[in-house]
């Protein structure tokens, strides 16, 4: 067996798309006797390593998740940071992103964060929307519930301009209009922070995706653990509900 220099088997299916949920910034900051905050620039820091160690193993996609709609009840100071190191992180990092060829895309409750926030958003959106290198998604203020009642709603909106027949209504319409419908479904997804959850992250685009729930914390995610992840990922087999191939060849009707 081949390993390459990050420890990753060569020839392991790469996952095409990854959804991570960062979590454990507050839990590695009271580790070392520090305020939260102290723990979510950690976090971010760790964030550059991530997309660094996807992008070079070829993952087409990585979706992160860093406020989710229910993060909104933290207290406002710790809401302000947090805020305030997405839109510090995006001026920060917006050209690097380009240089790399990277598509930044956001999902989530745009109405909900602060306009100079929403237009920097924009901004970078709009920069890099033609790069053709990793599709960086981050969800902020999202929620898997808000995102299917946004695609009830609109294809609610068809019907009422009587451009839709309800009939018509299936799986494949709901999950066209789904945040990143254009993208293949996560087939990885990490937790760190030993949390075993999904806290409201992508429920739909979630269905069949692998599930990978570590102990390390966010900040201590490095390009070391996300090869162990793809290393897992590329150990499971996956079904989608059929039989193992195995099991499968002609003669067993
Ligand atoms: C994840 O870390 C970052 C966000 C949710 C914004 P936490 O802040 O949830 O850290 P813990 O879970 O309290 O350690
Ligand atoms: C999930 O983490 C959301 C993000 C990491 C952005 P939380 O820390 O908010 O999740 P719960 O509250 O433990 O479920
Ligand atoms: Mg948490």
């Amino acid at each position: 067996m081949t390993v390459d220099k990050q420890g990753s088997q060569a020839g392991a299916p790469v996952p095409r798309h990854v959804a991570i949920i960062m979590d454990g910034n507050g839990r590695w900051a009271r580790a070392r006797n520090q305020p939260r905050h102290y723990g979510h620039r950690a976090g971010a820091r760790a964030v550059r390593e991530a997309v660094e160690a996807c992008g070079r193993a070829g993952v087409e996609a990585l979706t992160l998740f860093a406020f989710s709609s229910e993060n909104w009840r933290r207290p406002a100071t710790e809401v302000r940071v947090l805020m305030e190191l997405f839109l510090r992180t995006l001026d920060r990092e917006t050209d690097r992103l380009h240089e790399n060829d990277i598509r930044l895309r956001m999902i989530g409750d745009r109405s909900r964060l602060e306009p100079r926030l929403r237009e920097r958003i924009a901004t970078a959106e709009r920069l890099t929307r033609d790069n053709r290198g990793l599709h960086l998604n981050v969800a902020a203020s999202y929620g898997g519930r808000w995102d299917i009642a946004c695609a009830a709603r609109a294809l609610a909106r068809e019907v009422a301009a009587g451009d839709r027949d309800p009939e018509s209504i299936d799986e494949t319409a709901l999950g066209e209009q789904i945040s990143l419908a254009d993208l293949p479904a996560p087939d990885l997804f990490v937790r760190t922070g030993g949390e075993r959850r999904i806290s409201n992250f992508l429920l739909w685009q979630l269905a069949y995706t692998e599930l990978y729930f570590t102990d390390v914390l966010w900040p201590d995610f490095d390009a070391a653990e996300m090869h162990r992840a793809m290393d897992w990922y590329a150990s499971r087999q996956r079904r989608f509900g059929r039989v193992p191939d195995a099991d499968s060849g002609a003669g067993h009707a």
